[in-house]
């Protein structure tokens, strides 16, 4: 029981940082993203990948260490969704993640700003993952609940 509730705190202290991350880009990519903007944005960047790791480790962890045990979702629909949401927003993270890289290697350069046609097109790929994100907690809850 107590392995379970440490597994299930840490794991929504994680998802709430992740969803914080998404919006903190979200809200840093936008026209005149400065060589010090850019600086911050790829320590964020890289701190958005370190937590995705823990949260499938944790998520992991809840599978076979949870109370349910591990057959109560593999055969279950709403966890295949919601693994589904969850890598349809990895992938859109690809992009911004290596264009970012990229900015911050011009980043050196005080006077850099980010060319806004690249802004653009980028703010894109941070704002798909805002709207598919919230799939993810519905799929939680509904693997929860039902589905097996
Ligand atoms: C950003 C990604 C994720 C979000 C937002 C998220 C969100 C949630 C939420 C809100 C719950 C609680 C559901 C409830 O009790 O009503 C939950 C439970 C759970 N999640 Fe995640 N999760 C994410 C990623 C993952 C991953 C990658 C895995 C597995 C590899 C995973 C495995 C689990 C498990 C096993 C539970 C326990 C469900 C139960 O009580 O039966 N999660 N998740």
């Amino acid at each position: 029981m107590f392995t379970d509730l440490v597994l299930a705190s840490a794991h929504h202290v994680l998802v709430f940082l992740l969803a914080a991350i998404i919006a903190t880009e979200a809200a840093m990519v936008r026209p005149g993203l400065s060589a010090a903007g850019v600086k911050r944005l790829s320590r964020i960047d890289a701190y958005y990948g370190a937590i995705a790791a823990l949260v499938i480790l944790v998520g992991v962890g809840r599978i076979v260490f949870g109370l349910k045990g591990w057959e109560a979702y593999i055969y279950n629909w709403a966890f295949w969704s919601k693994m589904a949401a969850f890598v349809a927003v990895g992938l859109l993270s690809a992009r911004p993640t290596l264009q970012i890289r990229k900015w911050r290697m011009s980043a050196d350069d005080e006077a850099f700003t980010v060319p806004t046609d690249e802004i653009a097109a980028t703010r894109g790929f941070i704002i798909a993952q805002g709207a598919i994100f919230p799939l993810i907690p519905i799929f939680a809850a509904t693997m929860a609940r039902y589905g097996y």
